[in-house]
């Protein structure tokens, strides 16, 4: 703005148009091309600018604006959706013998005929499909069992690859396209350090939790997985001009702003597709997505309709897939492992084998239901796996090699390091399973992964304080929670095994430079359940000091962005507790920072805080905008659409059906005059 009057609202709606229009070809350069073309706090500021517009001028808010990613409404469950042209799979095959049977039952479907292919990677992801219509993005589905399937709309408008809008295209009426959603390998790596961090059960691979994100009932959360998504093959098209081939097609969704595979092969012979397919497996561990296998499919479409398909599969297309890094071996024990919050982690013992460039001894069974579904008992020979090329997993039983004297597992009813009972609690969300928990805060295990988070880089970064640490200061005494840390003496520090005068002052001078850090990182370190980092970032934007946040209330801890019903009252359970309560008393006494250095003031309070105002037609003498400035400056909010949580409406003449709504949800409706009693003018 040139100067500091309110815009007409001619005015904002050519700004806002240009703003859409500018963070649409930013979230394209970030997220679709991966070429950032401004600086994260400028696209910010942009974005920040297009709420604040859209806030004072409710009636610019379009579906398809950026502003619109994430509906906030909890969803009630999905609809099911019937998809105008099938969803259909793919014939699989692990041979290249297959792969060129395939070859041969096409050139003879299509006898003398020139073939090409094309050679995609098969992304491991789900499959969805996206409607546009008149270029806006009308929604989405999963393929269910592709006749129909989940109406997964508000979920898939939080991925910002997505385009919401696409460039004009004349002609192009309906346009169905079809692709993978997945979870990039770093954002799942990511999403899984947190959730550990944040005593939550963690994703078996970027797959489980993709699934398990797109299957939430709540946007919001959505929003904050790192899904993605890649396009590759069409469903109803309304166009006067369609691509004839699959590669027409592909650069063709990339110009619309679709993301598509990062590599793709063209090969006219069976010699070259395998070559391609070769090629493919060597490259596809550098793509930010995991692929079990390369698509090949016929490239042009009208081959590809003349030969049609079977009941389930097209003729023209076959995936092939790569035998995962596999080993067998023996399940010689199941042991748990006891973490921070108590969660008990079933681990397999294994007899060594050498898998993927390194010896497994260890690997992870997730938790009791991923036990009882694949009936997986002591004594079995095993198929482990490195899923994501990380974390081995156990992933199948050799049933053939069973010779009866196998045993099941039962979860221990008492916990193995402390032998308190232990109790099963339901998952947090939809997207995990159920999780056993040491129900002994005191228990040792927890009490060690509670030192050892506090002291952690993320947490409260004190030098010195790792595993090592944590275990030693434990099994000795010294320390029984975090509190007891402050009162560390040099003395009985020196005396600890392998422990030298160096290393005990270092540790000690770590400790005291901790006391002076930034609230969030303390809350962070309390290790209350389901508070990660973000989680209490947000509690620090959105309060000054500790006492504030211990002393409100559950509607305004769900006030702070981000925090919703599950943190809230894991906090308000966590506070209660007594012990707590005076760990926090002694956390004070030993000097640790209580104020947050990244709370921002929100907009000031006033007579109405708490009230939510719908303006409509037109005030005798103030204008929308002026009349909206007084409500905000005395802390109420003015909201462009009536509802049962609406508290006024302020109505001028010529008010229409926002009048109407709020006269038959029984909303009080006032003046201007009766507005100016309220701002006390
Ligand atoms: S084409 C009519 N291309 O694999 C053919 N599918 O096993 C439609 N998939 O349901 C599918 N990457 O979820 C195609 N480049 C790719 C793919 C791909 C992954 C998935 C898709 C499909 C499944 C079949």
């Amino acid at each position: 703005m040139k100067n500091n009057s309110p815009m007409t609202f001619t005015e904002a709606q050519q700004r806002h148009a240009r703003l859409v229009a500018e963070i649409r070809r930013h979230d394209h350069a970030y997220y679709v091309a991966g070429q950032p073309a401004i600086a994260d706090q400028d696209y910010d500021k942009l974005y920040r600018e297009l709420l604040d517009l859209e806030q004072a001028h409710p009636g610019l808010t379009s579906p398809d604006s950026p502003s619109q990613r994430v509906g906030g409404a909890l969803l009630g469950g999905f609809q099911s959706v019937r998809h105008a042209v099938p969803m259909m799979s793919l014939d699989n095959t692990y041979s290249q013998k297959e792969l060129l049977d395939f070859v041969k039952r096409v050139e003879k479907l299509l006898p003398g005929e020139p073939l090409e292919w094309i050679v995609e990677p098969k992304v491991d992801g789900l499959a969805v499909s996206l409607r546009y219509e008149n270029e806006r993005f009308l929604g989405g589905a999963t393929r269910g069992d592709g006749a129909q399937g989940d109406d997964i709309t508000a979920n898939l408008k939080t991925i910002r690859s997505l385009p919401l809008k696409l460039p004009p295209q004349p002609g192009l009426a309906v346009l169905e396209v079809r692709g993978e959603v997945f979870m990039t390998r770093t954002g799942f790596e990511k999403l899984n350090a947190e959730r550990k961090a944040a005593g939550e059960e963690t994703f078996a691979n970027p797959r489980n939790s993709a699934a398990g994100s797109l299957k939430q009932l709540d946007p919001k959360i959505v929003a904050q997985r790192p899904l993605d998504i890649v396009l590759y093959a069409l469903g109803q098209v309304t166009a006067e001009a369609k691509p004839a081939s699959q590669r027409e097609m592909l650069d063709w969704l990339k110009a619309l702003g679709f993301k598509t595979p990062e590599r793709t092969w063209f090969c006219r012979s069976a010699e070259e597709l395998i070559a391609a397919i070769q090629e493919l497996d060597q490259v596809r561990a550098h793509f930010n997505y995991e692929t079990d296998g390369a698509v090949v499919k016929l490239n042009s479409f009208d081959q590809q309709s003349r030969i049609g398909a079977t009941s389930k599969a097209p003729r023209w297309a076959i995936a092939y897939k790569y035998a995962a890094e596999q080993a067998r071996t023996k399940l010689k024990a199941i042991t748990i492992q006891v973490g921070r919050t108590g969660a008990l982690t079933p681990v397999a013992e294994l007899e060594p084998v050498f898998l993927a460039g390194s010896t497994i001894g260890r690997a992870t069974l997730h938790n009791e239901d991923y036990i009882r579904e694949k009936d997986i008992r002591i004594g079995d020979t095993v198929v482990i796996e490195k899923a994501g090329e990380v974390i081995p997993a156990v992933v199948e039983v050799v049933k053939e090699n069973r010779t009866g004297g196998e045993t099941s597992f039962g979860f221990p009813t008492a916990c193995p390091e402390c032998g308190s009972k232990t109790a099963k609690e339901v998952g947090a969300d939809e997207s995990t399973g159920a999780i056993w928990r040491c129900v002994n805060p005191e228990c040792p295990a927890q009490v060690r992964g509670r030192i050892e988070h506090w002291c952690s880089r993320g947490a409260m970064d004190i030098e010195g304080g790792g595993e090592v640490m944590a275990a030693q200061l434990v099994k000795n005494q010294l320390v029984r929670d975090i509190a007891d840390l402050y009162d560390l003496r040099l003395e009985p520090l020196v005396a600890l095994e392998r422990m030298g005068e160096k290393s005990a002052g270092n540790f000690l001078a770590g400790l005291t430079a901790s006391k002076t850090r930034d609230l969030w990182r303390l809350i962070f370190g309390l290790g209350i359940l389901h508070v990660g980092a973000g989680g209490a970032k947000s509690l620090g934007r959105h309060f000054a000091t500790l006492d504030d946040i211990l002393a409100a209330g559950p509607e305004q801890l769900a006030a702070a962005a981000d925090i919703g019903e599950v943190i809230t009252q894991s906090l308000l359970t966590w506070r209660n507790d007594i012990r707590n309560q005076k760990l926090i008393e002694r956390l004070r006494a030993a000097g640790l920072n209580f104020q947050s250095q990244l709370y921002q003031p929100q907009a000031a309070a006033g007579p109405l805080t708490g009230k939510t105002f719908v303006l409509t037609g037109t005030l005798p003498s103030l204008t929308r905008e002026a009349a909206a400035a007084k409500i905000e400056a005395r802390g109420g909010k003015v909201s462009g659409s009536v509802s049962k949580k609406t508290d006024y409406v302020v109505a001028g003449a010529d008010a229409g059906s926002k009048l109407e709504k709020a006269q038959k949800l029984g909303v009080k409706v006032i003046g201007e005059a009766e507005l100016l009693q309220l701002t006390g003018e």
